[in-house]
């Protein structure tokens, strides 16, 4: 056999081997094959509205009330679908609706889509799912994930992505805007319960379980119960100087890599689909219109392949809120220019009447119209909506199963945080009489905060009338004619606090809820972090009485409680804890649960002092100003006690490319069962940048019966020891180190 003939049958074997070995590859290339031809055959007008995505209120009919279920307009549909050929719908017109008739608006818009158009083109539906399905009637609402970061379990959160999604997808919609990667250290900001707290670890390793949770171990979003996620909002929008939501960010690139990329970076490399943008500017920069953020950053750099999507009103508001651009046109080219793929208008046609103006006149170049849109599609074909883009209606089957609240229920508890039991008050014995009071006691929808059947989530009305309020619940546990309710004062305003008062001295114990009303981005800013006046006096008056306090804390952001923290006997933070919130509380407030949660976040005494954890050497050194939070992160007690002991460091010195093994036991040393949270912190004792005192690198939560010994082993690799160097580039130093576990200490050094 000549030697030109040899090479290509031995070209064409590799070739098919190739392609048996590693069908993913093949896959992707028959991907983008379609995504080539389907682009080949569209028209610009097409192209232009598959990035256009409207909020279903504009093809919905006129004069509904937010307890109406949503009709929709076929004419305007049409209109929508025919005439400007959106690509995408978001939202849910009025509030939850039950999850048969998400199912009737999804088919209806998909006949639309595919039945009446040229090119047959679904459309991509997209959802706040935020803690649950939480647009969907009667779905699994679990806590927000400020209370799932506070149960440091992986595991859990990953379930909590499988449920959701599944209802999600029950409802028929295959994409959700969630998880909320933004990093919590701004406790002001109205959107902090959103976040997975202050920790970039943390958050990073639950919400790469929630990504994987919602697309699939392998993110295959294909599969019937998996749904696309949309990490947001990218980047640095958690950080406003001021506190207030949608103001500016002042955060310098290293800082901005050192602390708000992490999260993003480990989700897109967890294999996300989407990204959201952030609504606001970092260093006068809207991120919306950011070559920088939107393309060398994110694609050039962190390597997101992906489409990402405009927030709401956001190109716009490059025009009309941040003024970098002299008009709508403008904003458009400066938004698409930057990186944006989906324009989330979302209330009427302009983004794509401006964008195709622009391409027309050769602003924007078609190119970047066919990369924007291939993205889109892709994820479309990934979605596998062009094969069937129907909802599937067996998986009502399932859809708020007795099983999904079950592991609702688990989180809920696993999220509740002990953070001070004097005298062992808790739990009470089922045979005391108590006083439940305070604002938050009775209402289910400060227990479930925002994004919770309707956007803010204040309906009241409308929540599932069969779930149980902190105070319902009480009164199951332990019989009705055992509790007095008086609520005493609403989260702003003096009620009857002296009815609350002489009930007080009727009991033997004061179960007082207190905390926030429902909320959700601007409308939540406030200007004093302290907790209103009204819920601090009603602590103190009923402390008055002698009886024991316990304080019940239902909050989005750590509310300052300095003055009454001393007068309680036993303080709960109970986050938002969804759906299961009354019921997991009253578990932990009698005994029938555990608590293990710990602070995802850190507790500021005082309004002025909002020093997070992993602060700084010179944040601690003053004698007049020591770092002094009212409760540290990582910090919750238990009802049993647990003991640390053996910090081993496998070596004392590790040389770059080396990994470092360190073990530690844990006993149980009370007698219950308990789960506690086994916390690595490393020190980086001098660094060419200022080091934290402490940053956390590892953690497991472990289960243990009393008098049990576990030992855990964890595995530190060179990596664990980097940060972002004076030239913004990720370094390692080498020098000493130190890990601590559980107040143990040992030192290392890095070669
Ligand atoms: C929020 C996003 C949300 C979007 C769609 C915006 O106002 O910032 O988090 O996904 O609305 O509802």
């Amino acid at each position: 056999m000549n030697q030109p003939i040899l090479s290509l049958l031995m070209s064409c074997l590799m070739l098919f081997l190739f392609s048996f070995s590693n069908p993913s590859r093949s896959q992707t290339k028959n991907l983008d094959e379609k995504v080539t031809d389907l682009l080949s055959r569209m028209t610009l007008e097409e192209k232009v509205g598959q990035m256009t995505q409207i909020s279903l209120e504009i093809v919905a009919k006129e004069g509904l009330k937010p307890e109406d279920r949503v009709e929709l307009d076929m004419q305007k549909l049409r209109q929508a679908i025919l005439k400007y050929h959106v690509g995408s719908i978001l939202n849910v017109g009025t509030s939850a609706h039950p999850v048969d008739h998400w199912q009737k608006i999804i088919t209806t818009i998909q006949d639309v889509a595919t039945g009446e158009t040229r090119l047959k083109i679904p459309i991509i539906y997209g959802i706040d799912a935020i803690h649950g399905a939480s647009y969907t009637k009667d779905a699994t609402l679990f806590p927000q994930s400020i209370g799932m970061a506070a149960t440091w379990n992986p595991e859990l959160m990953k379930k909590n992505g499988e449920i959701t999604a599944y209802e999600v997808r029950a409802s028929g919609i295959p994409w959700n805007f969630n998880p909320v990667l933004d990093i919590g250290r701004q406790p002001l900001w109205s959107r902090l319960w959103e976040t997975f707290g202050e920790d970039p670890y943390l958050a990073a390793t639950l919400g790469t379980a929630y990504v994987k949770g919602q697309e699939g171990e392998d993110n295959n979003v294909n599969a019937k119960d998996k749904v696309a996620t949309c990490l947001k909002h990218y980047l640095g929008y958690s950080f406003p100087l001021t506190g207030k939501d949608r103001t500016p960010s002042w955060i310098p690139d290293r800082m901005l890599r050192e602390y708000f990329v992490p999260t993003f970076q480990a989700a897109i490399q967890a294999g996300a689909h989407t990204v959201m943008v952030n609504s606001s500017e970092v260093n006068g920069i809207p991120v919306h219109s950011s070559y920088y953020y939107l393309t060398e950053l994110l694609r050039n750099e962190i390597g997101f392949q992906g489409f990402t999507v405009s927030d709401w009103y956001d190109i716009k508001n490059l025009h009309e809120r941040e003024k970098v651009a002299a008009s709508q046109k403008e904003a458009v080219k400066m938004a698409v220019m930057a990186g944006i793929d989906m324009s989330m208008v979302p209330l009427d046609y302009s983004f794509y009447d401006l964008l195709l103006e622009l391409v027309k006149a050769g602003e924007v170049p078609v190119s970047r119209i066919d990369e924007a849109v291939g993205r889109i599609l892709k994820v479309k074909f990934k979605l596998g909506l062009f094969e069937n883009p129907y909802p599937d209606k067996s998986l009502q089957k399932r859809f708020a199963c007795k099983e999904f609240e079950a592991v609702n229920l688990q989180a809920a508890q696993e999220s509740i945080t002990l953070l001070k039991n004097d005298k062992q008050i808790l739990p009470l014995a089922k045979d005391k009489k108590v006083l439940v009071t305070g604002p938050t006691a009775n209402m289910l929808s400060y227990l479930n905060g925002g994004w919770t059947i309707t956007w803010q989530g204040d309906r009241e009305d409308l929540y599932p009338k069969n779930k149980l309020t902190i105070l319902q619940a009480i009164e199951k546990k332990i019989g009705k004619e055992n509790v007095i309710f008086e609520p005493g004062v609403t989260v702003d305003n003096e009620v009857n606090i002296s009815a609350a008062v002489e009930a007080a001295q009727k009991v033997d114990a004061a179960i007082v809820c207190i905390g926030e009303k429902t909320y959700c981005e601007t409308p939540g800013n406030i200007v004093d972090l302290t907790l209103p006046e009204a819920q601090l006096k009603l602590v103190s008056e009923i402390k008055q009485t002698g009886k024991p306090v316990i304080l019940v804390l239902v909050q989005g952001r750590p509310r300052i409680i300095r003055e009454i923290v001393e007068k309680a006997d036993g303080i709960l933070m109970a986050y938002l804890p969804g759906i299961e919130g009354g019921r997991a509380i009253a578990d932990v407030v009698f005994g029938d649960f555990n608590p293990g949660g710990k602070l995802p976040i850190t507790y500021p005494r005082y309004p002025n002092d909002l020093t997070l954890y992993d602060h700084k050497y010179s944040e601690n050194t003053n004698p007049d100003s020591r770092y002094n939070p009212q409760f540290p992160f990582g910090f919750g007690l238990s009802y049993t006690r647990f003991e640390y002991s053996r910090l081993t460091v496998a070596k004392k010195e590790f040389k770059k490319g080396e990994t470092l093994n360190v073990s530690v036991q844990v006993k149980n040393i009370g007698d219950r069962a308990g789960k506690e949270v086994v916390q690595l912190y490393l020190s980086d004792l001098y660094a060419s940048v200022t080091p934290s005192v402490k940053k956390l690198k590892r953690f497991e939560k472990v289960a243990l019966e009393p008098g049990e010994t576990k030992t855990l082993n964890f595995i530190l690799h060179e990596t664990d020891l980097s940060f972002i160097g004076r030239d913004n580039k990720p370094v390692v130093e080498p020098g000493e180190f130190e890990v601590m576990i559980g107040g143990l200490k040992e030192k290392f050094l890095l070669r």
